[in-house]
Formats: C-alpha cells, structure tokens, sequence
C-alpha cells in the first residue's frame, strides 16, 4: 500500500467509474476510517448513507444533472483554467464531470455524508467534512475511485426528498465509488508560494 503522503498526492477526483460491485467489507474499511475523523466536542452528529439502490441513485441524479445543464456546464465553458493546470487539462476534466452527470447512478455504491443539526453552520460543515476526506483517501488506499460531490445540493428540497433524509437532516456530500476505468495520478495545484504567507498577509513564506 502507498504511504499516506503518496495517497494524498494522488486522491484526485475519480470520475469514471466500472459498475462492478465493491465488497462490503471496504465499504465498511472506508466508512471507518471517515469516523476516525475529528468532529466539534467528538459529538459526531455526522451520519452515513449507503445507497446502492439504482432507483434512488437515478432520483437523486435527475438533480445533479439539472444543475450541471443549468450552472455547472456552462461555468466550466466560460472559465478559465485553475492554477497548475492548463486548457486542455481543464477540458478533460470538463469532459470527466461530464461523464459523472450522466453515470452518476451507475457508481455501484454512493456513501451520503450527513449530519443531523437543528442550525446548520459553518462548525457543522467543519465537523463532516474531515470524515469525507478520510473516506475519500481510505478509498484511494483500497484502489477505489471516488469524488467528493456537493452538486446535488443546488437542488437540496428536491434532492434529499429523493435521497429519503428525515427532517433536521441534511446531507453534505454524495461520495460516488466504484473501481476507476483509468489510473490514479498527481494532482495538479499550483505552488505553495503563491498562496502561503508569513506573519503578514501578503508577505512569502520563505519555506513555500
Ligand atoms: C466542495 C466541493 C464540491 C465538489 N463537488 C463536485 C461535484 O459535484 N461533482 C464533481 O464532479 N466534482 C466535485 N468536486 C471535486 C472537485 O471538482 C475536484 O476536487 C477539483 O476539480 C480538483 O480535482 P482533483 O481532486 O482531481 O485534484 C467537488 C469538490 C469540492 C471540494
């Protein structure tokens, strides 16, 4: 297994997905390793949503998709690359959202990240998102693909009336999974000297 600095370097987004099923036990590897994560007072109020019922999946996904053809779509033609990347690398993964927004029921088991708060604030968010990460690198650990989606949630009512949430509950991420079509790879940022300073803002960090 790569070291932890070799997953993280590699965790990246992992948009095509085979429709094989994923063996219930890294299911249950992943879904442990997100509650090893920190949480505000370690009350964890975080709760985790197997789905694997194409039904649902494909109710969730007539959402996603909307807001892709709606938002998401459009912003990616109008925008320019991020930094570390170029044109054409922007254009691929264009081209891999894509893929995800019209697949996106066929990723064999999605994991819903959620959490039950009667006010929703930013210390919530704070106290999900650790778990997503830590599930999205056990997942890059056991070989498997997976992205960190929120898209859903321009759609929210709608979306988690179709995803089955109770009231007070809401959702924070769908995690797609499945085995990846192609191969995990660098991600691509750029340097940490555009964006790290020290003592004064805007002023470098002599190690970046
Ligand atoms: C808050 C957040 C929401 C995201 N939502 C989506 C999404 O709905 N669909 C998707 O394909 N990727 C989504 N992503 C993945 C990002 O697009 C991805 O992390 C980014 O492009 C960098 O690519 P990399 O992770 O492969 O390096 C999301 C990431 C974050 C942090």
């Amino acid at each position: 297994m790569p070291d932890l600095f070799e997953i993280m370097e590699s965790c990246r987004a992992m948009r095509r997905l085979k429709p094989d099923p994923v063996p219930d036990d890294l299911i249950a590897k992943i879904l442990q390793a997100g509650i090893c994560a920190p949480n505000g007072g370690n009350i964890q109020k975080w709760r985790f949503l197997v789905i694997k019922d194409r039904k649902i999946k494909e109710a969730v996904q007539v959402w996603y998709k909307k807001a892709f053809d709606e938002w998401i779509g459009p912003r990616y033609l109008n925008s320019s690359p991020p930094p570390g990347t170029n044109k054409e690398k922007y254009l691929r993964q264009h081209s891999a959202v894509e893929y995800l927004t019209d697949h996106f029921a066929e990723a064999p088991v999605w994991i819903v990240a959620c959490v039950a708060d009667p006010k929703p604030d930013r210390s919530t968010g704070a106290s999900i998102y650790p778990a997503v990460q830590n599930m999205l690198l056990a997942a890059r650990a056991l070989g498997l693909g997976c992205t960190l989606t929120t898209r859903h949630l321009f759609y929210e009512k709608e979306a988690e009336a179709a995803l089955g949430l109770p009231e007070g509950v809401h959702s924070y991420a769908i995690l797609p999974i499945g085995y990846p079509m192609g191969k995990f790879g660098p991600v691509k940022r750029g340097p940490l000297k555009d964006i790290v300073y020290q003592d004064h803002w805007g002023t470098p960090y002599g190690n970046a």
